[in-house]
Order: C-alpha cells, then sequence, then structure tokens
C-alpha cells in the first residue's frame, strides 16, 4: 500500500491515499472524504486542488520549468516548428518526417472555412473586438460540423481536433479582415501552417503577398510558446464544458470567453497598452509606486504568474525573439527600450522580490506583435489561435478518461437559511 495521510475529524480518523505523479507534488486523494466525513475541502482558485489528472505537460513553478510530453519549452521552441508541437500534444511523441508531413497534409485539408460562416462575420458591427467574434465564431463551428460531433468516437474527436486546428488561423484571419474593411483571403495550402495564416492576414487579393522567414519563424515560435499550459483558466473552462459531453466547437468557444480577460490571454495587449501609457524610461518609478500601492488598481501587466514565481521560461524566449524580429523588419521601437528597463527596475525592487514577481509570457509578446502589424485587439486571437491545440489535446485526454465525471464543484453556502415568502403587498 502506498502512502496514507490520516485526517482526524471529531473522534474519528480518516485515511486517504497519496498519489504519485511522475514528477511533482503528490496529491491526496479526497474523493471519498464527504461520503466519509460529511465535509468538503475549500480552495478557491483552486490554488491546492489538482482538479485531473494529466499527461500533456508540466510546469514547476519555482524552477521556471515547462515541459510537453517531457520536451523542454526552449528546446522545443528553438529546434521544433509548431505543427510538430501540436503533433507532439494531440499523440504523446514527436511525429517522425512521414508522420509530420502526414499531419500537415491532414491539417492544411481542413483550412478552408463554410462560405456561410462568412455572413456570420457581417452580422458584427465593423468595431467589434475579434475576441467577441472568435467566441461567436468558433461556436458557430458546431453548427455546421455534425458529422464530427459523436464526442464517443476517437475518430470523431480526432477530425474535430484536426478541423478546430487547422480553421482557427483563417478564422482569426478574417476577424482582422472584417475590422480593417479588407477581403478575405482564402488559404493558400502551399505554404506552412504559420506562413498561410499571416498571408490570410497581412495579403490583399490584389498583390502577391511574400511571406518574410524570419517573421513566419519568429511567429511559429510564439504559436509553440502558447501551445498548451496544463490547468490554467482557460483549460479548465474547456475542460469544465467539456465534461458535461458538450459539443467541441462549443467548449473551444468557452475556453476563447475564458482566455479573453485581461488577467489571462488578455494580459499581453493589457501589457503593450500600459507600456505605451508609460511612454518613457523616466515615467516608470511612478508606475512602479502605483503598482506597489494596495489602494490603487493598476498592476505591472505583465508581471506575475500563478504558478512561476521565478522567471516564466517562455518570457526569455520572447525576449530573443523581440531582437529577431526588430532586425529583420528593421523596427527599432523605443518601447521595447522601455520594456527592459521596466523589467531591470522591477527586478531588482523589493516589493516585486518579495512577491517574486517576474514577466510572464505576455510581457514581451506584444512588442513583437506591434512590429509584425497586429493592433493590439488581435493579441488574445493570437493566443487563442495557438492555444487551441493545448485545450482539444486536453479535452481529448479527458473525455478518454474512462473515469471521467462531469466537473461539479461544491461551495461554502453562506446566505440565508430557508425563510417563507413574503407577498408582494406585504414587502
Ligand atoms: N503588479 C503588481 N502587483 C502584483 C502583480 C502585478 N502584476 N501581480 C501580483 N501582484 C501582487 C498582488 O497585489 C498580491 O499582493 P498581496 O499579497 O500584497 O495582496 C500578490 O502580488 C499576489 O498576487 P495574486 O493576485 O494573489 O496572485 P495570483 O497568483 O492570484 O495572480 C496573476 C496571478 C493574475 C497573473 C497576477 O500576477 C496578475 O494580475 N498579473 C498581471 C496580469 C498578467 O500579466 N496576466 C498574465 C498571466 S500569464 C497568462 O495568462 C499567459
Amino acid at each position: 500500500m502506498g502512502d496514507q495521510i490520516k485526517l482526524s475529524a471529531g473522534n474519528a480518523d480518516f485515511e486517504y491515499p497519496v498519489l504519485k505523479g511522475s514528477v511533482g507534488p503528490d496529491v491526496i486523494d479526497i474523493r471519498k472524504l464527504y461520503a466519509q466525513t460529511g465535509k468538503f475541502t475549500f480552495d478557491p482558485g483552486f490554488t491546492s486542488t489538482a482538479s485531473c489528472e494529466s499527461a500533456l505537460t508540466y510546469i514547476d513553478g519555482d524552477e521556471g520549468v515547462l515541459l510537453h510530453r517531457g520536451y523542454p519549452i526552449g528546446q522545443l521552441a528553438e529546434h521544433s516548428s509548431f505543427m510538430e508541437v501540436s503533433y507532439l500534444l494531440l499523440n504523446g511523441e514527436l511525429p517522425s518526417k512521414s508522420e509530420l508531413e502526414k499531419f500537415e497534409l491532414t491539417i492544411s485539408r481542413h483550412t478552408m472555412l463554410h462560405e456561410q460562416l462568412a455572413t456570420f462575420y457581417r452580422g458584427f458591427r465593423r468595431d467589434a473586438h475579434p475576441m467577441a467574434i472568435m467566441c461567436g465564431v468558433v461556436g458557430a463551428l458546431s453548427a455546421f460540423y455534425h458529422d464530427s460531433t459523436d464526442i464517443s468516437d476517437p475518430e470523431h474527436r480526432k477530425i474535430s481536433s484536426h478541423r478546430l486546428i487547422a480553421k482557427m488561423p483563417t478564422i482569426a484571419a478574417m476577424a482582422f479582415k472584417y475590422a480593417v474593411g479588407q477581403p478575405f483571403m482564402y488559404p493558400d495550402n502551399k505554404l506552412s501552417y504559420t506562413g498561410n495564416f499571416l498571408r490570410m492576414t497581412f495579403g490583399v487579393p490584389a498583390e502577391e503577398y511574400e511571406v518574410v522567414p524570419a517573421v513566419e519563424k519568429a511567429m511559429d515560435r510564439i504559436f509553440i510558446l502558447h501551445a498548451d499550459h496544463e490547468q490554467n483558466a482557460s483549460t479548465s473552462t474547456v475542460r469544465l464544458a467539456g465534461s458535461s459531453g458538450a459539443n467541441p466547437f462549443a467548449c473551444i468557444a468557452a475556453g476563447i470567453a475564458c482566455l479573453w480577460g485581461p488577467a489571462h490571454g488578455g494580459a499581453n495587449e493589457a501589457a503593450l497598452n500600459m507600456l505605451r501609457e508609460i511612454g518613457t524610461p523616466d515615467k516608470i518609478p511612478h508606475y512602479i509606486e502605483r503598482a506597489k500601492d494596495k489602494n490603487d488598481p493598476f498592476r505591472l501587466m505583465g508581471f506575475g504568474h500563478r504558478v512561476y514565481k521565478n522567471y516564466d521560461p517562455r518570457a526569455a524566449v520572447m525576449q530573443k525573439t523581440v531582437r529577431e524580429v526588430f532586425d529583420a523588419l528593421k523596427v527599432d521601437d523605443p518601447l521595447f527600450e522601455t520594456a527592459l528597463r521596466l523589467e531591470e527596475i522591477a527586478l531588482n525592487d523589493p516589493y516585486f522580490v518579495e512577491k517574486k514577481l517576474f514577466p510572464n509570457v505576455d510581457f514581451y509578446s506584444g512588442i513583437i506583435l506591434s512590429a509584425i502589424g497586429f493592433p493590439t485587439t488581435m493579441f488574445t486571437v493570437l493566443f487563442a489561435l495557438a492555444r487551441t491545440v493545448g485545450w482539444v489535446a486536453q479535452w481529448n485526454e479527458m473525455i478518454s478518461d474512462p473515469g471521467q465525471k462531469i466537473g461539479r464543484p461544491r461551495q461554502l453556502y453562506t446566505g440565508p437559511t430557508q425563510r417563507d415568502y413574503v407577498p408582494l403587498d406585504r414587502r
């Protein structure tokens, strides 16, 4: 018998098994707690709760480690492609050359959207936030692809997963085109996944679009860095929505809605807006003081993370990528200098040191995306595009688990106890 943990409640002792993962903290299996003690655990924000078993991604926040199926993110970002990482997340192993080619071909076969979906876009106001469009259009896919919605069939799940990964760049690019009033661009499957996305976003029918290899590589790397991040808020949302047996496209739309928030995927948009507001390095001390002031709601966007209490390993790769993109596009954005200076000042300030607040992946990504030509409103859209593979891989893992149950947390109720209804004329 493995380790047990003892809990004393009243005069009785109860023992709960301690489960061991391949790496990382052990977990206490309290599934029988309520049946045995009549008590729940209380953990708002799930700071001490493992919500599921997963073999996809491992994070050690204290050491700044992020592994996908065991491979460090730095190695994947340096040597692989987003398609390779997608295959890895979905299938558990890196693909062979022929497996990768077959996977890329399969994904490219699903890049087009049903033509009628274009009319959806026209229903949105021209100034609609592209994340609002993403939520709507991705959810609407469930009305178009009925043939892949038997979620108990692994083949159906695979087709839905491929469709989502393949169509997301098309949907994202169309959200951009709609906002700027340019014609939608059809996919060109001769191009790579990322090159195709860049062309659909920045190309126009009247002209040949040339993909800049350095930009394509940087963009692909940004997708890799955002591909999965274990049980974060949006992934947990996808799992929770999917646990009821909901349609996969609807589940991903739920994930997109959660990702939109400024404490999650919306942070890169907020981080760049903040850098623009700060403007020049001489204003940094004022904003640092504001971030430290408990009575001021201002926070340094792009700083801090629920799990990373050392450096976010993705931020280091991102900082390097800024320079590559700037060199390739010959841009010299003074905001990068402001960002570097802000990082330096914050990392030497006792407040940030004590609270272990470091730049996260979003701190530098906005500067790169802006240099490539994306407006800030598109930043979270790109995150959603990349995270889709993580969401579908996690969703698949959950549905294939025979012990899977509907997600149904409990609560500590603090409202009124039972009372009698008072008729309207006596209130
Ligand atoms: N600026 C200033 N102070 C901060 C910041 C920040 N960015 N982040 C946390 N703190 C402070 C809090 O005020 C709190 O102080 P206290 O203990 O004195 O009350 C302490 O650090 C802990 O903060 P929490 O909000 O309790 O930490 P939590 O783990 O819940 O939050 C979060 C993590 C949401 C990411 C937070 O750091 C934050 O809001 N950061 C800015 C938004 C951001 O960059 N989000 C992107 C996350 S990465 C991603 O989603 C890809």
